[in-house]
């Protein structure tokens, strides 16, 4: 292989469309521009890129939209069976669907066969990096590291610690958890493009003990990320406070036992209190922002402004089986949605600002990256990034083609992307150069 020119509408991120009026680089007749190493060597204008580099292949694009690969920042790959199940939200959908999913996970053959249609769903869907809760059974760890090592993905993924309020075949206890964590991040943690995230799945499901455990991972071991899940749904939080009475709420739980910190990644967020985002702020915590898993549990509304306002990081996340779709456009057109109703319910409706394309795509490219961490490898094509990209369609199918005829603005073709499109329209994804 070699250097190879991908010729194209070429769009990315240099900084956040909210912080800033600098905040992407858009070229209408565009080129990337790939080393034989899969990664970046230039991103901009056809014209030029094309006249530096007389003997370089193009691969002809035009009429598609180039765009880093997206980052979904929260999912559960066991999860993936049970997408859509009907009728509860969050605590009794766990009882009655996820826990009894969950606990085959222990079978590593059947943990290979759902990885494999999980990470194939991903591709097909443009993600090109996730954040991922395998199960507590540290098979279910080892099977999707290996499926992604296949695609040479970037994954991010950890064993679910969880030693109480579940079925007890899926508990661990506090220093199992401990020793079989330390065994994963030691086998995979930097292995290829693989990431370990300690998981404590969320204060409910962890005694006291456990969490002292999770804190004690993150002392040794501080380059590894720590995910789980905060402030999702009312009753949960109520129950929290049951748990851990002498807590100043849901977040101080966590901050009790030092998990807050860089590369801490929140899934949900969407009660917090100012305090507790100024926290994450302070902390340098990320909050995944689940909208398709925050409708379809019922969860609540999440307040996008008011995370902005505190400076914490957010990535967009698909929160499969909660959320309802692996595509990140399905996520973004479902994110604006969530805002306009935020929007509805606010006490004055006049302060809320309604969620723009070029910002939504920013928190499935960049604004996910720096909520990870990966800013300076991922999520844009600064020079020296690995290249994972997708090539998006939009004339995939009918409607997007009538509709995206009619829309002239970068920002009306991204909202007609989001709005309209979803698997069809990520026409191929290509991963550190390589077409998947
Ligand atoms: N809180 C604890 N576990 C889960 C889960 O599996 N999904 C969601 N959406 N929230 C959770
Ligand atoms: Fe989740």
């Amino acid at each position: 292989s070699s250097t190879v020119a991908y010729r194209a509408s070429v769009l990315h991120f240099t900084g956040d469309p909210s912080a800033t009026q600098q905040s992407h680089e858009y070229y209408e007749d565009g080129v990337l521009l790939v080393g034989a190493d899969g990664k970046v060597k230039a991103a901009g204008p056809a014209a030029t890129i094309l006249a530096n580099n007389p003997y370089v292949p193009v691969v002809d694009l035009r009429g598609r939209l180039i765009v880093p690969g997206f980052i979904d920042s929260h999912v559960h790959y066991p999860q993936t069976e049970m997408i859509g199940s009907f009728g509860e939200q969050l605590l009794e959908w766990l009882n009655t669907y996820t826990f009894p999913t969950e606990s085959q996970f222990g079978n590593k053959t059947y943990a290979l066969g759902v990885a494999k249609v999980f990470v194939n769903e991903l591709v097909k869907n443009g993600t090109t990096t996730a954040l991922v809760m395998a199960t507590v059974h540290p098979e279910s760890v080892d099977a999707l590291f290996e499926e992604a090592a296949k695609r040479n993905m970037r994954i991010i993924a950890g064993k679910v610690m969880m030693d109480r309020n579940a079925p007890d075949n899926l508990l661990d206890t506090p220093a199992t958890s401990y020793a079989d964590s330390k065994t994963l991040i030691n086998r995979w943690h930097k292995r290829g493009r693989a990431l370990y995230a300690v998981t404590p799945r969320f204060a409910p499901t962890s005694t006291p003990e456990q969490l002292t455990m999770a804190g004690k991972l993150l002392q040794e071991y501080p380059d590894v990320y720590m995910h789980t899940h905060m402030s999702e749904n009312k009753s949960e939080i109520a129950w929290v406070q049951e748990l851990f009475p002498a807590s100043n709420g849901y977040l101080d739980v966590y901050n009790s036992f030092g998990l807050s910190r860089k590369r801490s990644v929140y899934a949900h967020g969407v009660h917090l209190r100012e305090d507790e985002l100024a926290s994450l702020a302070h902390t340098g915590s990320a909050i995944a922002f689940c909208p398709t898993s925050n409708l379809f549990l019922g969860s609540g509304l999440f307040d996008l402004q008011a995370a902005e306002r505190h400076g914490v990081k957010v990535g967009m996340g698909t929160d499969v089986g909660a959320g309802t779709s692996f595509s990140a456009l399905r996520t973004m057109g479902e994110a604006y949605k969530v805002i306009q109703l935020h929007k509805a319910f606010a006490d004055d409706p006049s302060t809320k600002k309604p969620l723009t394309a070029l910002k939504s795509f920013y928190l499935s490219t960049l604004g996910a990256a720096r909520a990870l961490d990966l800013d300076d490898k991922i999520g844009s094509f600064k020079v020296g990034n690995e290249a994972d990209f997708v090539v998006l369609n939009p004339n995939a199918t009918e409607l997007l083609k009538f509709r995206s005829a009619r829309a002239t603005t970068l920002e009306e073709k991204l909202f007609v992307l989001q709005t309209l499109g979803d698997d069809r329209t990520v026409e191929r994804t290509y991963i550190m150069g390589k077409r998947q």
